[in-house]
């Protein structure tokens, strides 16, 4: 058991160093949730700063998801998966609820991409290649994070059919992110939604 809650609590102090956060204080001198949507995540740094901080922010926010990964799968050897998959999870909670500033960080989505990276390649192509279709196609970056996270929970259960505790850890990861996404859904609902264009990083 000290395992499991070794790789929860490293995964979750990882989570906590929120690349937005971080590289906006840093670089920017300012903080990012006080800036457009106030999230503490690559969509808002990437329209109200982008430039080359923004793949610090890439950098830092899978980085994090893949160290705690590999701590994961080194301290339960006996079932490395479960290892990344509790480490992975924790990240997210931790970026999304970091203990280092104030509980108040982003929505967690790269992290669950990260993270299908390091448990099964061929769902981050097929959950990135759909969130890229929603969002080149409509520009809301919000819509394609919550449509990508639906099928990640999907996903998993496809990939992992045998593995009830790896597919349970990423259906609550995903309806965490979209809860995050609350406020993004009653925007979307509304027609108030922010646009972003990914290539010119332009804001309407
Ligand atoms: O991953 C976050 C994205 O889906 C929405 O970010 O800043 O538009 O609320 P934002």
């Amino acid at each position: 058991w000290w395992r499991i809650v070794c790789c929860a609590a490293a995964g979750y102090l990882l989570g906590s160093c929120n690349g937005a956060i971080v590289v906006s204080h840093t670089c920017m001198h300012d903080d990012i949730r006080k800036k457009g949507s106030g999230n503490a995540g690559l969509t808002n740094f990437l329209r109200n700063f982008g430039g080359w901080a923004t793949l610090l922010v890439v950098l830092m926010d899978m980085g994090k998801v893949v160290l705690a990964c590999l701590l994961g799968r080194w301290l339960l050897p006996g079932n490395p998966q479960l290892g990344m998959m509790i480490a992975g999870a924790m990240t997210e909670l931790g970026h999304i609820f970091p203990v280092f500033y104030g509980f108040r960080g982003g929505k967690g989505i790269l992290s669950s991409a990260a993270l299908a990276i390091m448990m099964d390649w061929r769902i981050f192509v097929i959950g990135f290649s759909l969130f890229l279709i929603i969002v080149f196609a409509t520009h809301y970056v919000s819509l394609g994070s919550i449509l990508a996270a639906t099928a990640y929970a999907v996903l998993f259960v496809i990939f992992f059919p045998g593995q009830p505790w790896i597919w349970s850890i990423a259906i609550a990861m995903a309806v965490l992110a979209i809860f995050m996404h609350r406020s993004n859904i009653a925007r979307l609902l509304h027609g108030t939604e922010t646009k972003t264009y990914l290539l010119k990083s332009k804001k309407k």
